[in-house]
């Protein structure tokens, strides 16, 4: 499998990213990074934090990717869910990783032409980045493969308004655009991500249980998943456990036989008082202009779970 991550890289993000560094069958290609959870400049600079901790390939590009979105301005860092530095307050040595010098949209266009039909961009964050490549590359579309991105609600409530989730509300038109370019996408919302929950006490023993080699990764997640849950506990009320968010979007692409998804025609509310950032899908029999989106919709838990804590 072949993989692009795109990640506004915060505590989940980097759950994420080492979820896909440990799994064999993905070939990372690259990760983009995009404002969100903290700056895109901060979240390149995470991100080769992470890949240091799991002693990654140095050939792994990074590309740094939008600081804002489409239209308006970011709202500034998710520090109260992210900590100050996006990883939870833990702190992870300086990397000497470059970041190359390129525009991100080259990347993503040229990665993606390199191996037609072959890879698949995950996208964590907001759409920026991918709206911004099928602007000024229009042949993107037809090179990428999917996309499977974590963002949105059908039917859950949304966790920054009433009805929206972070990443589509963050730029909704950047989403929209996503939407109606014809790309194969899939999407990872919190219909499923609330309903996977992370214990505690995962996390917590992780180090006791993991191989000698992965004891400082159990130990960064301790640190970073214990700023985490607090966060999530004043958000959501949450005391033993936390949401999956990023984690399990990447699951999706490793396991997609683990959801149920279902096909609906949908665009984004990019206006409007109460409902920016909404999808709107139709369930009509006669239904809008639009293009299908696969949305997922159900959700094996504990098999995910066990998947992603059997990369230690
Ligand atoms: C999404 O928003 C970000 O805070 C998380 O990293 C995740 O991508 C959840 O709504
Ligand atoms: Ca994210």
């Amino acid at each position: 499998m072949k993989i692009i991550l795109d990640v506004d890289c915060g505590v989940d993000d980097s759950l994420a990213l080492l979820y896909m560094l440990k799994k064999p069958e993905v070939e990372i290609l690259g990760v983009t990074s995009v404002f969100g959870n903290v700056s895109a400049q901060k979240s390149a600079d995470n991100v080769c934090r992470i890949l240091d901790l799991a002693d990654a390939p140095k050939d792994i590009p990074i590309v740094c990717g939008a600081e804002s979105p489409l239209e308006g301005q970011w709202d500034g860092p998710v520090a109260i869910i992210h900590g100050d530095n996006g990883l939870g307050n833990a702190r992870l040595p300086v990397s000497s990783r470059t970041v190359l010098d390129m525009p991100v949209e080259d990347f993503l266009y040229e990665t993606t032409a390199r191996y037609p039909e072959e890879v698949t961009v995950l996208t964590l964050g907001r759409l920026t980045n991918v709206a911004n490549t099928i602007e000024k590359h229009p042949d993107f579309k037809k090179n990428i493969k999917n996309i499977v991105m974590m963002g949105g609600t059908l039917s859950a409530p949304g966790n920054v308004t009433p009805v929206a989730e972070a990443n589509f509300e963050g730029d909704p038109l950047a989403c929209d655009k996503v939407f109606c370019s014809g790309i194969d996408i899939s999407v990872v919302g919190l219909d499923v991500t609330m309903q996977t929950r992370l214990k505690k006490s995962y996390i917590e023993s992780l180090w006791e249980y993991c191989r000698d080699q992965d004891k400082a990764i159990a130990e960064y997640l301790c640190a970073a998943f214990g700023y985490y849950f607090e966060g999530n506990h004043i958000q959501d009320g949450c005391i033993d456990d936390c949401p999956l968010h990023d984690p399990l979007a990447a699951i999706a692409v490793v396991k997609p036989e683990l959801f149920q998804f279902q096909l609906l025609k949908a665009r984004i509310e990019c206006n409007g008082d109460y409902c920016r950032g909404m999808i709107v899908a139709d369930k009509r029999n006669h239904t809008f202009e639009a293009e299908y989106i696969k949305f997922a919709i159900a959700v094996d838990a504990e098999a995910a779970l066990r998947e992603l804590l059997s990369i230690f």
